[in-house]
């Protein structure tokens, strides 16, 4: 994960938005032809656009009160335990039309590319209920299709119970594997599922018998694992086959070995131990040496994790999980088109790939993590396209 293939006085064609040749100015410089469009980087680092392998893209309103109570001292769990946290974006996001869910989708999906993000995975989660479930997934397949951030829809349900299973978490649970997973299905609508699996949301039994209805219909496995507790997220995560084991702050050394003998990608969200203000961050090291792909996300979410830069994340990576910025960059390109099945068409350059790349207003690769808070990415090109340039 340390090795860049760094070129230095680089330059890469692209033709129908797609890579053709990489390789130094000078070797490519006779292969321009006289109408090409050349942009000129001026010494800066270039870097294939960073894919963001989990989010929360979709929902409506913000948690800004919740945020100010934190502030003074209440902690996530309390207030989720009086009703507020993810329950009371479920209400915002239901009692938002469609048209007010895309546009702030589109916001945030806007302030995610600002940041040099060029693809992305989207989950649903904030609806709860059949119909408004699939009114988030046909916004994600909405903004999909507007692009220009190519999207991935994780169907969620299972990220709380709703008010009307309250106290009937096993009901809920029935409910999403004979009703909503199939209708997900159904309307293809989703690539993977998700289950929030975690003591007080959804047991380890509640969350393997819901993401096998899921892999028995076909869906790929993504599982929210060890995020607040160490109970067994990641051994289930291996057992069933599951692509990607995510937050993992918990874990334990027997669910590193697990997700290494099964080869589950972990995925670390360091954004939401520090906007929860916690201090336990997941342990990247021990991942690494265990030979694991690590992928890093924003977790982007009105809740835990407020976030849509990566370069961010990348910051809390080096400072906090103790991963070289290389290691960082590995995690939020190459790492993390792997985990989407998209390792084919993006994640590095490479001749016939997606040309989705960011000139980024450093000269150094290191200094996108030394940076914090800097919005780095200049101008920010998907499939050969200029999509935005900072003035
Ligand atoms: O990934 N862990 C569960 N879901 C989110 C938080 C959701 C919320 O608070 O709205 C997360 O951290
Ligand atoms: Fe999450």
């Amino acid at each position: 994960m340390s090795e860049l293939a760094i070129i230095r006085d680089g330059a890469l064609l692209a033709e129908n938005g797609r890579v053709t040749h990489v390789g130094t100015e000078k070797e490519l410089r006779n292969r321009i032809g006289p109408d090409w469009e050349v942009v000129d980087a001026g010494g800066r680092a270039v870097l294939p656009g960073f894919v963001d392998a989990h989010t929360h893209l979709v929902f409506a309103g913000s948690r800004v009160d919740e945020f100010e109570r934190r502030s003074r001292g209440e902690t996530y769990q309390q207030i989720a335990a009086g009703g507020g946290g993810i329950l009371s974006t479920v209400a915002s996001t239901r009692a938002a039309s469609e048209a007010e869910l895309l546009e702030q989708g589109r916001r945030h999906l806007d302030w995610m590319m600002r940041c040099g993000t060029t693809a992305a995975e989207a989950k649903s989660g904030y609806g709860l209920s059949l119909e408004s479930e699939l009114r988030i997934l046909r916004t994600i397949r909405a903004l999909h299709a507007a692009g220009p951030v190519r999207l991935a829809a994780t169907f969620l349900g299972a990220h709380g119970t709703p008010p009307e299973f309250a106290g009937r978490t096993e009901d809920y649970a029935a409910h999403l594997v004979e009703a909503m997973l199939p209708a997900v299905v159904a309307e293809k609508l989703a690539v993977y599922a998700d289950v929030f699996c975690e003591p007080r949301y959804f047991t380890v039994s509640q969350s393997r018998k819901i993401m096998l209805a899921a892999r028995r219909l076909g869906l790929g496995l993504r599982l929210h694992a060890d995020q607040l507790s160490s109970s067994g997220g990641a051994q289930l995560a291996a057992e069933l086959g599951a692509v990607t084991a995510d937050h993992l702050e918990l874990v334990d050394a027997g669910g590193i070995a697990a997700l290494a003998g099964a080869g589950v990608q972990p995925v670390l969200l360091p954004g939401s131990v520090y906007a929860l203000g916690l201090a336990h961050y997941p342990p990247a090291r021990a991942m690494i040496d265990a030979g694991l792909a690590v992928v890093l996300a924003t977790d982007f979410n009105p809740g835990s994790s407020p976030t849509p830069s990566i370069p961010m994340v990348m910051s809390l990576a080096a400072t906090h999980l103790k991963m070289s910025p290389a290691e960082a960059i590995t995690a939020t390109t190459v790492n993390a088109a792997q985990s989407l099945g998209w390792l084919g068409e993006l994640g590095t350059f490479e001749p016939g790939k997606r040309a989705d790349f960011v000139i980024h207003d450093c000269a150094d690769h290191r200094e996108l993590a030394y940076y914090f808070g800097l919005e780095s990415a200049a101008e920010v090109f998907i499939g050969g396209r200029r999509c935005f340039r900072r003035t």
